[in-house]
């Protein structure tokens, strides 16, 4: 167990979006870990996110929630507040890839739309429904999205995922100016390749295989990107640790080669 002056989240009340795979649900353990009262988990894969909630334990409850529908957004919000008295960290973490590479020439518009719901619009409606219940309640949380590495630099194909990205990179400086003033901050991490059920079914391969397909991307050597590490940098931003950051676009890929 750790110890309590080691936990980082005591008390707290976090949403994460995504949370039933991949790098939502290491972040929902670790932040259960830290202490936090509530963490709920917003998703639409209901049976993964009800055995995730299983697996945490009490403090951790599953909501379906399709981030697509800013309805759904905005009732997975109030119920959090309603249950559990108030919200501290938004973890707006949902975001698809689409099944085809998408090189401009071959820009799939349609393909493009449905992934713009949940990468862009999705992503919106979590920050806009989570600064306003804290800004009413007078909250100073903390809100964290989830960009990408194709989210500040261009890529030679998924043009849609990394305009996406961008949009999102754009969404958080814009509301960390926006929200400053009421001691909100909000800040983004952006993970390089790691090995979760949304990577491994691109390259339908196991997580240790698509760890191996990323590995030479990275500058730093001897060690490979795991979701832990990303659900370390969300920690980081989502607790006091980083009381004075806001705006940030947090990079976990130990250095693109060529970055
Ligand atoms: N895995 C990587 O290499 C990588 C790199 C950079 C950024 N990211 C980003 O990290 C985030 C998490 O991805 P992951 O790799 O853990 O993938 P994942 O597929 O394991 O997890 C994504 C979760 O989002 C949920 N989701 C999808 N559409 C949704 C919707 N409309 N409403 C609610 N929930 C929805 C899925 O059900 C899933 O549980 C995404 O935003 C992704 O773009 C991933």
């Amino acid at each position: 167990m750790m110890e309590m002056a080691m936990k980082k989240l005591e008390g707290k009340v976090a949403i994460i979006t995504g949370g039933a795979s991949g790098i939502g649900e290491e972040t929902a353990r670790l932040f259960a870990d830290h202490g936090a009262r509530a963490v709920v988990i917003a998703d639409i894969q209901d049976e993964r996110g009800q055995h995730v909630v299983e697996s945490i334990g009490p403090k951790c409850t599953y909501v379906h929630c399709d981030v697509r529908y800013e309805d759904q957004v905005k009732d997975m919000v109030e119920s959090t507040v309603q249950i559990h008295g108030q919200l501290d960290i938004m973890f707006s973490n949902a975001g698809i890839i689409s099944p085809s590479e998408q090189t401009v020439i071959d820009l799939d518009l349609s393909e493009f739309d449905r992934l713009f719901a949940v990468n862009v619009r999705g992503m919106a409606a979590c920050v806009k429904h989570a600064a306003r219940v804290m800004v009413e309640r007078r909250v100073r949380g903390s809100i964290v999205c989830t960009a990408s590495v194709a989210g500040s630099r261009g890529q030679k194909k998924r043009t849609d995922y990394c305009m996406s990205k961008h949009a999102v990179v754009g969404l958080v400086r814009s509301a960390s100016r926006q929200l400053g003033e009421h001691g909100i901050k909000v800040n983004s991490v952006s993970p390089g390749g790691v090995g979760t059920p949304l990577t491994c079914k691109i390259y339908q391969k196991e997580v240790e295989e698509v760890e191996k397909i990323y590995e030479p991307h990275s500058s730093l050597k001897g060690i490979t990107l795991k979701v832990k590490h990303v659900a370390e940098a969300v920690l980081f931003l989502a607790s006091n640790d980083s009381a004075f950051i806001s705006g940030h676009d947090l990079i976990v890929d130990g250095v693109q080669v060529g970055g």
